[in-house]
């Protein structure tokens, strides 16, 4: 493990110029696509785009929360290392939450993560633990549960699957943020289920503000799917902060469609995104195929840039979808 040459112990003096990377985190933009959307003025089809946020993905507002909260409480001092499992962007974010706040992190990923996403947190001074492949992030969640049971003493377990700062994160940031940019008009909201922390916290916030708003969650159509940071509920260990009644609808994509969809939006509205968001655009354009108005907002959780060793980008194709 690299050791970040400074520690939080050690006192940070804020400069009087420039942010905090960690103040680059949320108030991403909304995106309006504009080739792959109907052509019907009365449907609006909006991309919430997290690749923006300073780790790339939409984990950086869940991990930073979590962080936060876990200091307020007084759990991460005394030298305590955070560790959790991670399909990868979760990883990412706190590897970059702990070097700039300064403790040191450990993460638990399946083997098949992508190369990208193992070297990123590793770049950014985390030390990793792989799982099993085969095993998917339910192998890393049993192997971190191992490891926290031999040396909790060493750790601040941080459980992104049943910490309530993961969803309360997105009910005080995402949530107000989709609301004040579509100006309360939102009428559809869909995003992948992994923790389903974008989704419950976002939902929640929006139900609040309009009970007619619908929540519309994406996950994958068979449990051994190729949808890094989604998960197939009905196989997997289901996340405690998980509730599904807060959900109108669950609709099911299949990972090739995913794929092709992504590199769909590539070609044709110049967004590079990741597979979990081809995912949700697919079903977004499922549902807006079946309404004759609506402000359809749909979360994009990462950029291409991190599956670019992966079939994602590297396939044989005919370059015709
Ligand atoms: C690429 C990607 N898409 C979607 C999600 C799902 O987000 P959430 O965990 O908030 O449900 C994640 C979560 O890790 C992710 O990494």
């Amino acid at each position: 493990m690299i050791a970040p040459s400074r520690r939080a112990s050690q006192a940070v003096t804020p400069s009087a110029f420039g942010q905090d990377i960690l103040d680059r985190v949320g108030n991403t933009p909304l995106i309006a696509p504009k080739r792959v959307v109907p052509d019907n003025p009365d449907i609006h089809v909006l991309i919430k785009a997290e690749w923006f946020n300073p780790g790339g993905s939409v984990k950086d507002r869940a991990a930073l929360q979590i962080v936060l909260d876990a200091e307020r409480r007084g759990d991460l001092v005394g030298g305590k290392t955070l560790i959790d499992s991670s399909s990868g962007n979760t990883g990412i974010a706190y590897a970059m939450v702990g070097a700039a706040r300064g403790f040191p992190v450990e993460l638990v990923m399946p083997a098949s993560v992508s190369e990208e996403r193992k070297l990123i947190a590793a770049g950014y001074g985390a030390k990793i633990t792989y799982s099993d492949p085969y095993d998917g992030s339910d192998g890393a969640i049993r192997e971190v549960r191992r490891i926290v049971a031999e040396h909790g003493e060493r750790y601040y377990y941080a459980d992104q699957y049943s910490n309530p700062s993961n969803w309360l994160a997105h009910y005080q940031t995402t949530g107000p943020e989709v609301w004040r940019q579509t100006m309360g008009q939102v009428t559809h909201f869909v995003a992948g289920l992994g923790t389903s922390g974008t989704i419950m916290g976002t939902g929640r916030y929006l139900r609040e503000r309009n009970p007619r708003v619908q929540i519309i969650g994406v996950q994958p159509d068979d449990a051994l799917h190729g949808i890094e940071g989604l998960k197939h509920m009905e196989s997997a260990i289901v996340p405690a902060i998980y509730d599904e009644r807060l959900l109108d609808q669950k609709l099911l994509v299949n990972t090739e469609e995913a794929f092709a969809m992504t590199r769909r939006i590539a070609r044709e509205e110049g967004i590079f995104a990741g597979q979990s968001s081809g995912a949700a655009m697919l079903c977004a354009l499922r549902l807006a195929e079946t309404l004759n108005a609506g402000v359809i907002v749909v979360v994009f959780p990462d950029g291409g840039d991190k599956y670019l060793t992966t079939s994602l980008w590297k396939y044989d194709s005919d370059w015709s979808i």
